[in-house]
């Protein structure tokens, strides 16, 4: 059973319609991540979930049962939002045990159940301290104990993380993994970063303008992109136009830059037949080199046109016939300059195709 269902869910704030009919699946236990730009309805979402707005239409259910019109209180949610302060005035101890205090929870277990969050999220010695005299990043985590002391069915966290600085943030997103794997906790994750929900999600819900586009494993979104938006919004793709010549056992897609390209039918899934298509090549599936590439490797001719140090890796932008590419590589030695002539090695198994 899932733990949270959205079923024909629609969101409305006067004649604009944030949230288009939804039908979602939370399963029990998940790390579930609701991942798009800023203002694609993730917020909203969440809101309802929380019983914070209500639904123009459709029907939440938390549990199996319908909880429409049960009020926030009474929904046992843990809450963490990026804003949501803690009391300056009460201790550490005094916050996190809060949403205990209008519980049946008997005065006399407080103290340990609040110890007990404390300690789990690696924090057991501030109980007596107050908010100010903490960290940005302790802060949030006695947000996070505050949520999870209630023993709540469902963690509903809001960007937690994004007012950590980036260090921080890396950090914190392990902890906060590893808390929700200890404790087991059905979780549903807000974020408009890419690499968090990769990082973190068991499930990831890819929206768009208030539509979920795409609800897959962080491997499945990644790998094989439903839509030109996810393989956008999910790293960084070349996408080609090109047509579908061979649609069977095999499935061969051909552009003007990459030829003949036999794509995984696991690739194409939203490919039906022959007819117009979309290549799509992951940037960091784009190797630049001197030479020619092996048997069963495509090769292609193209010109560097703007190199783009990170580090570790190099973002090159190419030019190749009349198309131009992003490769991102990773660097041992020096990397390629502007005006080098290289050749693009690309695997025929790591692409993708979508309809076109
Ligand atoms: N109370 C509101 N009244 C009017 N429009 C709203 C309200 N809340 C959100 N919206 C709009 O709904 C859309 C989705 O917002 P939100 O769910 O907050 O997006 P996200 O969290 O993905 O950034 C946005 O266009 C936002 O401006
Ligand atoms: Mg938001």
């Amino acid at each position: 059973m899932s733990a949270v269902t959205l079923q024909d869910i629609v969101k409305r704030f006067g004649s604009f319609t944030a949230v288009h009919r939804t039908t979602l699946e939370i399963p029990e236990g998940a790390f579930v991540t609701l991942l798009g730009p800023s203002g694609c309805g993730k917020t909203t979402n969440l809101r309802m979930i929380a019983g914070l707005l209500d639904p123009s239409e459709g029907e939440i259910l938390i549990g199996g049962k319908r909880v429409n019109d049960v009020p926030i209180h009474k929904r046992n949610l843990g809450l963490v939002f990026q804003n949501y302060a803690l009391f300056p005035h009460k201790t550490v101890a005094e916050n996190v045990a809060f949403g205990l205090k209008y519980r049946d929870v008997p005065k006399s277990e407080i103290p340990a159940k609040v110890q007990a969050a404390l300690e789990l999220v690696q924090l057991p010695n501030v109980g007596d301290r107050y908010p100010k005299e903490l960290s940005g990043g302790q802060q949030q985590r006695i947000a996070l104990a505050r949520a999870i002391v209630i023993e709540p069915d469902v963690l509903l966290l809001d960007e937690p993380l994004s007012a950590l600085d980036a260090n921080l943030r890396e950090d914190m997103r392990v902890e906060l993994k590893r808390i929700q794997e200890r404790i087991g906790v059905t979780t549903v994750f807000v974020t408009h970063d890419q690499s968090e929900a990769l990082a973190m999600s068991d499930l990831i819900v890819v929206m768009s303008e208030g539509r979920v586009e795409q609800v897959g494993k962080p491997e499945e979104v990644y790998n094989t992109p439903a839509s030109e938006f996810v393989a956008n919004f999910l790293g960084a793709s070349n996408i080609t136009e090109a047509k579908c010549i061979e649609h069977g056992a095999s499935v061969v897609v051909e552009d003007a830059t990459f030829g003949r390209v036999t794509v995984p039918a696991a690739k194409a899934p939203n490919l039906t037949g022959q007819g117009p298509a979309k290549l799509v090549v992951r940037a960091e599936k784009l190797l630049l080199s001197k030479t020619q590439a092996s048997e069963g490797v495509i090769s292609v001719p193209a010109t560097v046109e703007t190199v783009d140090y990170q580090g570790q890796a190099v973002r090159y932008f190419v030019r190749a016939g009349e198309a131009q590419l992003q490769a991102i590589n990773m660097i041992d030695e020096r990397p390629f300059a502007a005006g080098d002539a290289v050749h693009l090695h690309l695997r025929p198994q790591d692409c993708a195709a979508l309809p076109g």
